[in-house]
C-alpha cells in the first residue's frame, strides 16, 4: 500500500469507527426530561442547556473603561445544540458548534453566534431529528455516517489562519467560515490527498507563522502531522502507525521538536458503543511522549511516561540542557471525560478527578521525565499564554480553576502564574457565575511577554446572563478593567481566540 492509498484508507475508516451495535440509548430512559426537572433544582445547570437559533448582532453595554488601542474579533466555539428533535445528547461534546463573533471597533463591542451549517446540521434539519452517532451518543437509531465529515460537528475551537476563519473539531475536517458574518463556506482541504483526514482543534502557531497540527484515527490505527505554511500550504505530512490509537486533544512544539503525549487511552476495535466508551483507560501500559523532529517529520522517536491524562498543555520550550519543558493540567484519569461530561447533559453532578497544573521536564536523549506541582493551581484547566513564546520559554501561564473535584459545575477564578517570580494573581468571580477559558490577547504597543490583556466569558447562572469580561493581564486580582454584558445566556463553550483587525 503506497502513501497516497494508506491516506485514502485512513479518510474512509474514519467513519467505518463510528458503527456500533451496542445503543446507549437505552429503551424507558429520557435525559431530556431528567434534565429539565434538573434544571430547575440547580440552576447552574442553563450553561448546558443549549440553543437552536443564532444569535443576531447585538450592541453590548460596556461597563467600565476599554482600551483605545484594543481592535479586532474574539471569536469563540463551543458545543451549542444539545437537543435535536426527541433527543438530548448523552455527552457535552457530541452538540452542534457555534461560533461566536465578538468585535471590537475601539469605541463598541458587539456580539454574534451563528451555528456552523455543517453537513450533519443540514440532513438531521431536513430529516427533523437526529440522524447520526456522535462522541458519546449512538444507538439503533443513529448511523454512523459514510465519512467523518458527514458526522463533523465542528464544536472546539476556532482559529484564523492565512486570513481564513476555521472552525475546528477533531475527528474530521476543518470548517471554512466567513470571518464577519460567520457563514459557513464549506470544509476546508488543504490538498486532494489530505481531503476528509481528522484535522484537530488545536494547532500551534510556530514562531515564523507556520501552523502545525495533527489528527488521530483510531480505526485505520495512525496520527497525522501537518505542517502548512504561513500562508496556507500544506508543505509536509507524515504518518505515525499506532495499531492501538490512543486519544489525543492537545499537542506541543518547541523550536526543534513536536511532541505528542499519548495516554495510555487506546482504542479498541473490537468495542461496542458510543466513540468515547470505545477507548480503554489502561494505567499499567503507562503513556509514552512521540518525539517528532521538526525538520524530518519521518525521525520520530518515544518515550516512556507515566499514565495520565491530559486535555490541554499552555506550552513547551527547550532549556539550555536540551531538557523539553512544558506545563499542562494534568489527570489521573480521564474519568472527567467519561463520566462528569456525559452525566452532565442529563442533570446529573458528578464528582470526578480535577486537573493539576504540573510543570514537566523530559529529555529527548535520555528519556528521563519529571512533574513537579505548581501548588496554587490545583483544580485547574484551559491553560493559556502569550502566543508570541509559542515553543519558547513563557513566563506567563493563564488558567481557569475551580472546585476541586466539582469538574466545570464549578469553574469561577482566573489565575495567572507567574512563573519567572514565582507568584500568582487571581480573580473570583462573583458566587453564581461560572467562567469559561480566557486567552492572553496582546497590547499591540507592545512586544514585552504579559503586556495586554486576558480575555473571555462568563455566565451568571442566577440572572440568566453571559458576559465578556476583560482584565489587564498583569493586574488579574484587580478585577475585570472592563466588563461587557449580554441580555441573554449563551452556552458554555470551549476555545476561541483574538485576532487583531
Ligand atoms: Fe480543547
Amino acid at each position: 500500500m503506497d502513501r497516497r492509498q494508506l491516506l485514502q484508507g485512513f479518510a474512509l475508516s474514519l467513519a467505518a469507527g463510528m458503527v456500533t451495535g451496542s445503543p446507549v440509548l437505552a429503551a424507558g430512559d429520557n435525559w431530556k426530561e431528567d434534565f429539565t426537572r434538573a434544571l430547575k433544582q440547580k440552576p447552574w445547570l442553563l450553561g448546558y442547556k443549549g440553543v437552536d437559533q443564532n444569535f443576531k448582532k447585538t450592541n453590548l453595554k460596556i461597563d467600565g473603561k476599554l482600551p483605545e488601542n484594543l481592535k479586532g474579533i474574539f471569536y469563540r466555539n463551543g458545543p451549542a445544540r444539545h437537543e435535536v428533535g426527541d433527543l438530548r445528547y448523552r455527552h457535552w461534546f457530541d452538540g452542534d458548534g457555534m461560533i461566536h463573533a465578538f468585535n471590537f471597533d475601539g469605541e463598541s463591542v458587539t456580539h454574534h453566534g451563528r451555528f456552523v451549517d455543517t453537513i450533519k446540521t443540514e440532513k438531521e434539519t431536513e430529516a427533523g431529528r437526529a440522524l447520526f452517532q456522535t462522541f458519546g451518543t449512538a444507538g439503533s437509531s443513529l448511523t454512523s455516517g459514510c465519512s467523518a465529515d458527514e458526522v463533523n460537528v465542528a464544536n472546539i475551537s476556532v482559529i484564523k489562519h492565512n486570513g481564513e476563519l476555521l472552525a475546528l473539531w477533531e475527528g474530521g475536517s476543518a470548517y471554512r467560515l466567513d470571518g464577519e458574518t460567520l457563514e459557513t463556506l464549506g470544509l476546508k482541504t488543504w490538498t486532494e490527498e489530505t481531503a476528509g483526514l481528522p484535522f484537530s482543534a488545536h494547532p500551534r502557531v510556530d514562531q515564523d507563522g507556520t501552523l502545525w497540527n495533527f489528527g488521530y484515527a483510531p480505526i485505520f490505527g495512525a496520527l497525522i502531522v501537518y505542517r502548512i505554511s504561513p500562508t496556507g500550504q500544506l508543505i509536509d505530512r507524515a504518518l505515525v502507525q499506532k495499531p492501538a490509537t490512543p486519544m489525543v486533544h492537545d499537542f506541543l512544539i518547541t523550536e526543534n521538536h513536536l511532541i505528542l503525549i499519548l495516554p495510555p487511552y487506546h482504542f479498541d476495535n473490537a468495542s461496542e458503543g458510543a466513540f468515547v466508551d470505545r477507548f480503554n483507560w489502561s494505567p499499567e501500559k503507562g503513556g509514552r511522549a512521540l518525539i517528532i523532529d521538526k525538520n524530518n517529520l519521518a525521525a520520530q522517536h518515544e518515550i516512556e511516561l507515566p499514565p495520565f491524562w491530559v486535555f490541554h498543555f499552555a506550552n513547551a520550550f527547550e532549556d539550555s540542557s536540551g531538557d523539553i519543558c512544558f506545563d499542562a493540567p494534568i489527570y489521573q484519569t480521564p474519568d472527567v471525560m467519561t463520566s462528569s461530561f456525559r452525566e452532565i447533559m442529563r442533570g446529573n453532578e458528578v464528582g470526578s478527578d480535577s486537573a493539576q497544573l504540573m510543570k514537566c521536564r523530559l529529555n529527548p536523549l535520555t528519556g528521563n521525565f519529571d512533574m513537579t506541582e505548581i501548588e496554587e493551581a490545583v483544580a485547574s484547566e484551559f491553560p493559556r499564554i502569550d502566543q508570541r513564546m509559542q515553543g519558547r520559554r513563557h513566563r506567563f501561564t493563564a488558567v481557569m480553576r475551580g472546585q476541586e473535584g466539582a469538574a466545570y459545575k464549578g469553574i469561577n477564578q482566573l489565575m495567572s502564574i507567574d512563573h519567572q517570580q514565582q507568584t500568582t494573581e487571581s480573580y473570583t468571580f462573583p458566587a453564581t457565575e461560572m467562567a469559561e477559558e480566557h486567552v492572553f490577547v496582546p497590547d499591540p504597543d507592545s512586544i514585552e511577554e504579559g503586556k495586554g490583556w486576558l480575555m473571555g466569558t462568563s455566565l451568571d447562572y442566577k440572572r440568566g446572563k453571559s458576559a465578556l469580561n476583560l482584565f489587564d493581564a498583569q493586574r488579574v486580582s484587580d478585577g475585570p478593567v472592563a466588563r461587557m454584558e449580554m441580555d441573554y445566556a449563551i452556552p458554555l463553550g470551549l476555545h476561541g481566540n483574538f485576532y487583531s483587525s
